[in-house]
């Protein structure tokens, strides 16, 4: 199953460029699809593009539901997702070897557009299943060519006429189990598998610069308007800021108007990304970045707006289902993590857990992202044990 994965939407980096709706993520798609009719799994489609691959009847209650995502950001890593999708065929795979019999349907899901590379918003798929992301602001979401996210879904031939909130489904879920790459070398234990305790809180939030286009040769310096300058002073105050805090702030995206070496732009983008252990703390970090690029922008002459395009409040995992993986893995590290899961949308309608497959180098979202093959396959062992414990009783 990796080898087959491993070409598809490979760039000349090496890392992935699988983005919603792309011939990448329909090769992914179809891959996903091949292996549940490979099992005899029962295929289905649901209204939002999640697919699901289920082991008995997707109708019944109590489902015991595992898998993850195979999109990526710009550039990823082989594993931060499709491990998950992988692990999840492959466990399933083992406990049909053990010859378990199970008591409750399982499901295998892919969600769709977890990390939100195209339409700039993260677990698009699971936000609209559960309804914290609205049909009405899913269908205003355009990508960086100005396409529409209803329109992606069309022209990559799905039906975006349904999209919206599947309480239904949800409710007939009775635990959900995401096994995921650890994305920051935090499991340096002895242990290659660990269980998660909590998300932090994290956001996007867009800044618009606005200045004056010009010409860089001839624009006396004190006639400037220079949307660089106040850009490039809220990078700094935010690290500074973060720091200080003790929370993260990246800004990883920009996007220049006009983009011309010799001219000075008109407009510049930058898109951050903030996290932190507790929301107060992240609340007031994104409102000092406001008013340092305030500050500089007033100085610059310089225009700033600030636009928040996505927010997970803090997420901490089912008590209970915790303890009870923890547990069943012969006490496992629990641990909290700073990357936003579809496990943790999820987790506010279902019970929800998370596995983690210990990462080396802790680099992730970058193709340096890496994992031994024998932790691997210990999270698959870990992942079938799980399963089998929620799924037999
Ligand atoms: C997703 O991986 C995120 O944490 O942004
Ligand atoms: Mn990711
Ligand atoms: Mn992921």
């Amino acid at each position: 199953m990796w080898a087959e994965l491993l070409p598809v939407g490979r760039s000349s980096s090496g890392g992935y460029r699988r983005h919603a709706w792309n011939s990448a993520d329909a090769e992914c798609r179809a891959w996903f699809e091949q292996q549940a009719t490979n099992r005899g799994l029962t295929y289905e489609l649901d209204r939002n593009g999640n697919q699901w691959a289920w082991l008995g009847d997707p109708t019944a209650e109590g489902a015991i539901v595992t898998g993850s995502h195979l999109d990526s950001v710009p550039d990823g890593g082989a594993f931060d997702g499709p491990l998950g999708v992988v692990s999840s065929f492959a466990a399933l795979d083992e406990l049909r070897d053990r010859g378990t019999e199970f008591a409750r349907p399982l499901a295998i899901v892919n969600f769709g557009d977890e990390e939100g590379a195209r339409f700039g918003v993260a677990c698009i798929g699971s936000r609209l299943s559960a309804g914290v992301l609205s049909r009405e602001s899913a269908y205003e979401l355009r990508d960086a060519d100005g396409v529409r996210l209803p329109d992606a879904m069309e022209r990559a031939g799905y039906d975006p006429a349904a999209i919206g909130a599947d309480g239904d489904r949800l409710r007939r879920i009775g635990a959900f189990v995401e096994l995921h790459v650890e994305q920051g070398r935090y499991l340096t234990e002895d242990q290659p598998v660990g269980v998660a305790s909590a998300i932090w809180p994290h956001g996007r939030w867009r800044f618009d610069f606005h200045g004056e286009a010009n010409h860089a040769g001839t624009t006396r310096i004190e006639d400037r308007r220079d949307p660089m300058l106040t850009f490039a002073d809220t990078v700094l105050s935010a690290r500074q800021q973060a720091e200080l805090a003790g929370a993260l702030a990246t800004f990883g995206k920009v996007a220049v108007e006009p983009n011309g070496t010799n001219a000075i732009a008109s407009l510049i983008r930058g898109w951050l990304d903030s996290r932190a252990a507790d929301e107060a703390v992240l609340t007031e970090l994104v409102e000092q970045i406001r008013q340092s690029a305030l500050r500089r922008g007033e100085r610059d002459g310089v225009r700033v707006e600030l636009t928040r395009e996505s927010y997970t409040p803090v997420v901490d995992f089912d008590g209970p289902l915790r303890d009870r993986l923890a547990k069943r893995l012969g006490g496992v590290p629990v641990l909290p993590t700073g990357a936003g899961h579809d496990a943790g949308i999820l987790a506010s309608a279902v019970p929800t857990a998370m596995l983690f497959v210990r990462n080396p180098s802790g680099v992730s979202h970058s193709p340096a992202e890496y994992a031994e093959q024998a932790d691997c396959l210990a999270g698959v062992t870990a992942l079938a044990d799980v399963l089998e414990d929620l799924a037999c009783q």
